[in-house]
């Protein structure tokens, strides 16, 4: 078993192959937290602990005269509200007898082999080959009955644990949670940096990283959704980790909506983070005997740097999240019409550019936006469902059959959470939006929000898009939604339930994803929110790839990527070639480059075929031989980022390297050229060093070691955006034959 309870010692020891994490019952049967990091021999270690008496550091009342036993100073691992304890807390009540407290003792816990769901929320399963063990602890105030059942569970060898909480009323008064952590984890110490991903629309994932400093530090989303602004994912590093260096302690959320990261340190050089959904306009009712299953946190820790912290979540998000059987598959190039026509096409146009790309080899069409109702602009239609047969005289089916036809297989556009004010649907019920009486709802791209915590609706949705998937041949479906919420509100909730609807949304759109995606196991979903607005493992458990950002534009891209890197895989990334000038940007790059930028991700096609050139379209046939040749390596291979995009402007560079390390491929672009510029050389990561190696362009076979240390000479030839890959593969294997022309070779 990788977790332990000893009886002695009353601790809980969670052990992976690579860390450890421990947990002590004190005397008044507190829960403290006493280590999470390195793998180290099972044994207690409270030792860490040195009780000091504290001033204005209350003690709880069965402490008696002991004025060194405070909750205020002690490692929590789940923080009671309204008695001692000063920092974040875990947990906010307020109880039938209008008071805040919860003070949650240990009353018993059970270890038990695999891992349970979590009621209507994603989260990691285990697979047949994983060694996942579990841990339930209760915690109970003895006062009011409240009952806090903290779970843990243990991938030993993904090292990787899991948390989560679930509260149940067994009192008898109704409760009000009005804020509830999945994850809170105290550190003794306090010299940490906090990394997290943050951003904006079309700028998604930006890399901050600052040291703790006294007070709290925080990122959270009040959107409805994760958000372009905070990436639901942090990082507490060693001031000095880098790459491959320190320690590195990840925190994943898997959900949707509202959430929040604190990292606090303390007066006394402590640190304690939380994560969880966010309190503010949060407030559960909880009857005698209901529950709240507060959703998953997947914390990951590396004692080796941070390429290694990314390579655990990059591995469990691959293996252990997303329940489409196209996780595992070989994903289809797609070329989408948003970009090539936005509203303006009819079947003939999509026809014509839909053949261009057979030429260029891609494998989907994707129809975007503006298929149904009157849906001219963004100002209409979104919840009427049915095609427009002026501009699609034969219809969706119609349309897809001709597609196949072309030997190309068919996609769609779908945005199935919204309503527009001029559509038939919100004409009909104008009650199914969120908004609040007497309040006329803001408008977002001026559409509103389904008020998804209702059944009626999510019935309503699930039917209308059903009947499309189960009525056309369709083998891949973009599911965006483009707006955030606000006026949540809805109009047959109680008035103590309105605390509830930013979390029942986000029930509700896993409910109707449930019942939608999941019935549908032969089509490809991709996820997309304004690009990567709601980039996060909840919805990659159901999509197994996100549109990771509207901008297209390659230099931009870089940044976004990388950003990304740090939690999610390359293969949820979706990544399109554009036309240049850039639409978002109006940056000029070569189009090997931008090829090179998309195979960093889901290579895909976000232009008018059409207006390609012969020599245009053979380069993107190239681009996608090379990229499917490559596909194993980039979408199961280790990702590497070579450079800091942050600290060294020159150019950016990364690398896939099989689990084997036989193959490799680096790619480089040049982001700021200067004319006679120093000679620069980039170091290849993750090869086996003893292993020899060849290199495309190079006669010569070179150690791992040496394309470690001295690295390759970055081609002084290269001009401002261009790009270069280095195909790298170990010289005891058979390399086949390399599609030239996809990038730079020297
Ligand atoms: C936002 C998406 O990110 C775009 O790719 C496109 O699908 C538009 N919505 C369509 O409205």
């Amino acid at each position: 078993m990788s977790i332990r309870y000893d009886q002695k010692a009353r601790t809980y020891t969670l052990m992976t192959k690579n860390s450890a994490y421990q947990m002590k019952v004190t005397g008044f049967d507190y829960l403290l937290h006493l280590y999470y990091g390195e793998r180290i021999p099972d044994t207690d270690l409270s030792y860490l602990l040195c009780p000091t008496d504290r001033g204005f550091s209350p003690n709880p009342n069965e402490a008696g005269n002991d004025r060194t036993f405070s909750l205020d100073v002690l490692p929590q691992e789940f923080s009671s509200d309204g008695s001692c304890d000063y920092r974040l807390s875990s947990i906010e009540v307020k109880n039938g007898d209008g008071s805040f407290a919860f003070v949650g003792k240990v009353r018993k816990h059970r270890i038990y082999r695999g891992k349970n769901k979590l009621e209507g929320l994603p989260c990691l399963r285990a697979l047949e080959d994983d060694t996942v063990d579990s841990l339930d602890i209760w915690l109970t105030d003895a006062v009011t009955g409240l009952t806090v059942i903290l779970s843990y569970s243990v991938f030993e060898e993904k090292d990787i644990i899991t948390r989560s909480a679930r509260v149940v009323n067994e009192g008898e008064d109704t409760v009000y949670l009005n804020r509830i952590m999945s994850m809170t984890i105290d550190f003794l110490d306090s010299d940490y940096d906090f990394i997290h991903l943050d951003g904006r629309h079309t700028m998604e994932r930006e890399v901050t990283r600052a040291p703790l400093s006294y007070g709290i530090q925080t990122i959270g989303s009040f959107r409805g959704a994760s958000s372009h602004q905070h990436n639901p994912f942090a990082i507490l590093c060693d001031h000095t980790a880098t790459e491959d260096y320190g320690r590195c302690y990840g925190f994943s959320f898997v959900y949707s909506g509202n959430f929040v990261c604190k990292a606090e340190k303390d007066q006394y050089d402590q640190t304690r983070v939380i994560m969880g959904i966010h309190p503010k306009h949060f407030s559960y009712q909880l009857k005698a005997g209901e529950s709240f299953t507060a959703p998953e946190v997947v914390m990951a820790y590396s004692g080796q740097g941070l390429t290694r912290l990314s390579h655990l979540y990059h591995r469990i998000y691959r293996e252990n999240l997303c329940q489409s059987p196209f996780v595992r598959k070989a994903r289809p190039v797609v070329i989408n019409s948003w970009e090539a026509a936005y509203f303006d096409f009819d079947d003939e146009k999509l026809l014509h550019i839909a053949r261009e790309a057979v030429d260029m080899g891609v494998d989907t069409f994707v129809l975007d936006d503006g298929w149904f109702g009157s849906r001219d602009s963004d100002c209409s239609a979104l919840g009427d469902w049915i095609v427009n047969p002026q501009k699609l005289k034969s219809g969706l089916e119609g349309l897809s059959q001709r597609i196949h036809e072309l030997g190309l297989n068919f996609g769609l556009w779908i945005e199935p959470e919204m309503v527009s004010e001029n559509s038939s649907l919100y004409r009909a019920h104008p009650d199914w939006c969120l908004q609040i009486p007497r309040r006329p709802a803001a408008r977002g791209r001026y559409q509103l929000v389904l008020d998804l915590s209702r059944q009626d609706v999510c019935d309503y949705i699930v039917q209308s898009i059903n009947e499309i998937l189960d009525r056309t041949r369709i083998e891949y479906v973009k599911w965006d939604m483009n707006r955030f919420i606000t006026d949540a509100w809805s109009a047959i909730a109680e008035k103590e339930k309105q605390g509830e609807i930013y979390h029942r949304y986000v029930l509700g759109l896993y409910h109707i994803m449930d019942r939608i995606i999941l019935t549908h196991p032969d089509i490809l979903f991709c996820g997309c929110s304004g690009g990567g607005g709601r980039f996060d493992p909840g919805m990659l458990y159901y999509q197994p790839e996100i549109w990771c950002s509207d901008n297209t534009d390659a230099v931009c891209r870089l940044k976004i990527q990388y950003g990304t890197s740090f939690a999610y895989p390359c293969s949820c990334v979706e990544a399109h070639v554009s036309v240049c000038p850039n639409h978002q940007t109006g940056r000029i790059t070569p189009l090997e480059t931008r090829g090179v930028v998309a195979m960093g991700g889901i290579l895909g096609y976000e232009l008018d075929s059409t207006q390609l050139s012969d020599g245009e379209k053979k380069l993107c046939r190239r681009q996608i031989e090379s990229y499917k040749r490559w596909y194993g390596l980039i979408a199961d291979g280790d990702y590497y980022r070579l450079t800091d995009p942050y600290r060294f402007g020159e150019y950016v560079a990364w690398q896939h390297v099989s689990q084997d390390k036989t193959r490799a491929l680096l790619s480089l672009v040049v982001t700021e050229k200067e004319s006679n510029n120093a000679q620069r050389y980039v170091r290849a990561r993750g090869l086996d060093a003893k292993r020899f190696y060849h290199v495309s362009g190079f006669p010569e076979v070179f150690s791992g070691q040496l394309l470690m240390s001295a690295g390759l000479p970055v081609p002084g030839s290269l001009l401002q955006y261009e790009a270069i890959q280095y195909e790298i593969w170990s010289a005891d294997t058979e390399k086949e034959e390399a599609p030239s022309g996809c990038a730079t070779m020297p």
